[in-house]
Order: C-alpha cells, then sequence, then structure tokens
C-alpha cells in the first residue's frame, strides 16, 4: 500500500474520483491526509465524509513561500507519505519541496500540455483560453511534477473534442470527466510501480 497525501484547493472532484477508485479496490494505496490552502475548499468535506484526515494550512500564516512550504512538507513526511498528488492545487510548489519529492507528485492540469498552461494557467482559465483560441481539441494531461510549471514528465494524455457552442462550463464538465478516468489511472500504475521516469519521458511497463 502506498502512502497517499492529496493537495487541494477547490471542489475536489478528482479527489472524490481517486476515493472512489481506492474504495472499489482499484488502487494500491491509502490517502492518509488531504490538504487545502483554502479553508472552504469543498474537497475537505468530500475527504472528511470518507473519513480521510484533512489539515487546512493558511498562506498568511507563514511569512515566506518557503515556510509555507515546508510546514505542508513537515505534514506529509510525519505520516510518511509516499505520494503527492495535486487535485486541483492552485499553488506553485518551491525547490525544497519538489526536490525532496522528485518523481513522487503528480500533477492534473486540464489542457493537452504544452498548450494552454504555465504561470497563472489554471482552472476555468484554461478552458476560456481554450475557447478564445479557436482550437477545435483539447483535452487532459498528468504529469510528474519538476521545478518548472507544468513542465515535469508526462504520465497520461488524453484529447476532448471542442464543441462550436461550447462554454467554459460545457467544455469543463466534458473535461472533468476525462480528469476523473485519468489521474486514478495514473496513480494506479505509480502504486503499482509502473511508472519508469526517463529523461521527460515517463514509459509505462
Ligand atoms: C481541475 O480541472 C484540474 O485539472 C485543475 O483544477 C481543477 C480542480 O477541480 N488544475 C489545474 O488547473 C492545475 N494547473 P476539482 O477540485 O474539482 O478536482
Amino acid at each position: 500500500m502506498v502512502n497517499i497525501g492529496v493537495l487541494i484547493s477547490g471542489s475536489g472532484t478528482n479527489l472524490q474520483a481517486i476515493i472512489d477508485n481506492i474504495n472499489r479496490g482499484e488502487i494500491k494505496g491509502k490517502i492518509q491526509i488531504v490538504i487545502s490552502n483554502k479553508k472552504d475548499a469543498y474537497g475537505l468535506i468530500r475527504a472528511e465524509k470518507a473519513g480521510i484526515e484533512t489539515l487546512y494550512i493558511n498562506r498568511k500564516e507563514f511569512n515566506s513561500v518557503e515556510e509555507y512550504n515546508r510546514r505542508i512538507l513537515d505534514e506529509l513526511k510525519r505520516r510518511k507519505i509516499e505520494l503527492i498528488v495535486l487535485a486541483g492545487f492552485l499553488n506553485i510548489l518551491t525547490q525544497e519541496f519538489i526536490e525532496e519529492y522528485r518523481g513522487r507528485i503528480i500533477n492534473i492540469h486540464p489542457s493537452l500540455i504544452p498548450s494552454f498552461c504555465g504561470k497563472g494557467c489554471y482552472g476555468d482559465k484554461v478552458h476560456q483560453m481554450v475557447l478564445d483560441r479557436g482550437v477545435k481539441i483539447t483535452g487532459v494531461t498528468v504529469h510528474f511534477v519538476d521545478e518548472g510549471t507544468d513542465t515535469g514528465p508526462i504520465i497520461l494524455q488524453s484529447s476532448v473534442k471542442v464543441a462550436e457552442d461550447d462554454t467554459v462550463e460545457t467544455l469543463k464538465e466534458r473535461v472533468l470527466k476525462v480528469e476523473h478516468e485519468l489521474l486514478p489511472k495514473a496513480i494506479r500504475l505509480y502504486c503499482e510501480g509502473r511508472l519508469v521516469i526517463e529523461g521527460k519521458k515517463v514509459r509505462i511497463k
């Protein structure tokens, strides 16, 4: 069993998908803690309902982003977390954090990286940019986290067609459906030891 820590900022539908997969016995892992940087994140309630320990850590209580990250890191290490999943965690991690957990942090992004990603490109903004640019295909990427923003080795990708009459809401809904398949799948593969990072590439054994 892999000890998993999930970081969230919002509604936590991806967290819910992971919980459901674990409950069905599809992932050889256990979520030990869900940490949020937002007090009112609905994902915290989802976790509580599932009997998972939750923690809200307020950035404003720390003098620097480094101290804030160190606190999150301490909480994860104290619980012997082996895999960190960023499930809609809309915050940048520090170098120290990433070094400590290199190759053991997974992020989900609601577009086909390297399109519509990078600094300031997250959540609904991504779908708005996709619609504004008029692309016909968008999608989902699950990747390992490195020091850059959305630049780490890609584990899985899946495409979603953009419809002419799509709004942010309708597109987001279809993309989320795919996210809820892809993120648990990547975690399952990780927990089975089937993901091999080779430079920028991830080989699935
Ligand atoms: C998801 O669409 C996820 O891909 C996105 O935030 C949303 C969280 O939804 N993440 C990013 O944009 C990261 N750059 P959820 O809280 O319902 O899982």
